[in-house]
């Protein structure tokens, strides 16, 4: 099955909606005899996903709110994260806070010779909420993690296949064909062997880090800097940081 992001005006960017319809497709994969695996893709050729939705996030009231939109996007990415069939990101652009975080919680990345990867949410003044700051570390180790996720800076596709973010880099014309022969390839071997590989691999998920995770965002979105941030980007102007 194909799970294509679909909103290439917004960058493919993740809004409630758009993540609950995620969340049905991956339920249904589970369930449905028919899908082995997955490719996630993003629609157009610009992004993948280029994060959560800015412009919802603006509006999200500090506390129990705050807390829930980390917690609902945590809930949704863990389910891709332990599907007992293999889910594979292909990366076809902008992979951007939420939407790098859906390719860190998917089994294997790909990414397009264009594609860029980044976790920019110190710049609109909260900090990766789907599971970011725990995944990142895991896959790259946490001195590159910190690097990234403090920076904001975006890194490319060579660069992000140097340091075990990308598992390979394609020209974009090859890149769904190849994640797709992929899934073909391991699709070969015993379907419950797959499962069972899944699930002894993330057998160690850090949900304290999670929690600790979805607080911290909770408490970002009660600071001025969270309103400037966010505020900023929505106007296309520079954010004007005063630390409170
Ligand atoms: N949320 C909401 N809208 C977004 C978005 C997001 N995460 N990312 C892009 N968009 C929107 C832009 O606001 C713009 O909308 P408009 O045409 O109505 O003005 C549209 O998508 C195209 O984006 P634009 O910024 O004009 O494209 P660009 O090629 O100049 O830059 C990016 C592309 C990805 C570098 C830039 O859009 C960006 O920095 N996005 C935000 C990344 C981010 O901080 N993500 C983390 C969110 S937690």
């Amino acid at each position: 099955m194909t799970l294509t992001i679909n909103r290439p005006d917004k960058m493919n960017a993740l809004n409630f909606a758009t993540l609950t319809e995620i969340e049905g497709a991956i339920k249904s994969a589970y369930t449905d005899k028919e899908v082995r695996g997955v490719v996630v893709t993003g629609a157009g050729e610009k992004a993948f996903v280029a994060g959560a939705d800015i412009s919802e996030i603006a509006g999200v009231k500090e506390g129990d709110e705050a807390y829930n939109f980390s917690k609902n996007g945590q809930r949704i990415f863990s389910l891709i994260e332990n599907s007992p069939k293999p889910i594979i990101a292909a990366v076809n652009g902008f992979a951007l806070g939420g939407g790098c975080e859906l390719a860190l919680a998917c089994h294997i990345r790909m990414a397009s010779e264009n594609a860029k990867f980044g976790l920019p949410e110190v710049t609109l003044g909260i900090i990766p909420g789907y599971g970011g700051t725990q995944r990142l570390a895991a896959l790259v180790g946490k001195g590159k993690a910190l690097e990234i996720m403090l920076t904001g800076a975006m890194i490319t596709a060579v660069e992000a296949h140097e340091i075990g973010l990308a598992n390979e880099v394609l020209p974009a014309g090859d890149l769904v064909i190849k994640a797709k022969a992929l899934l073909n390839k391991i699709f070969r071997n015993a379907p419950i062997a797959i499962a069972k590989v899944i699930e002894a691999a993330n057998s160690s998920s850090p949900e304290t880090g999670f929690e600790a995770e979805a607080k911290a965002f909770a408490e970002c979105c009660k600071s001025e800097d969270f309103k400037e941030g966010t505020t900023a980007f929505l106007e296309k102007r520079k954010a004007n940081f005063k630390g409170v």
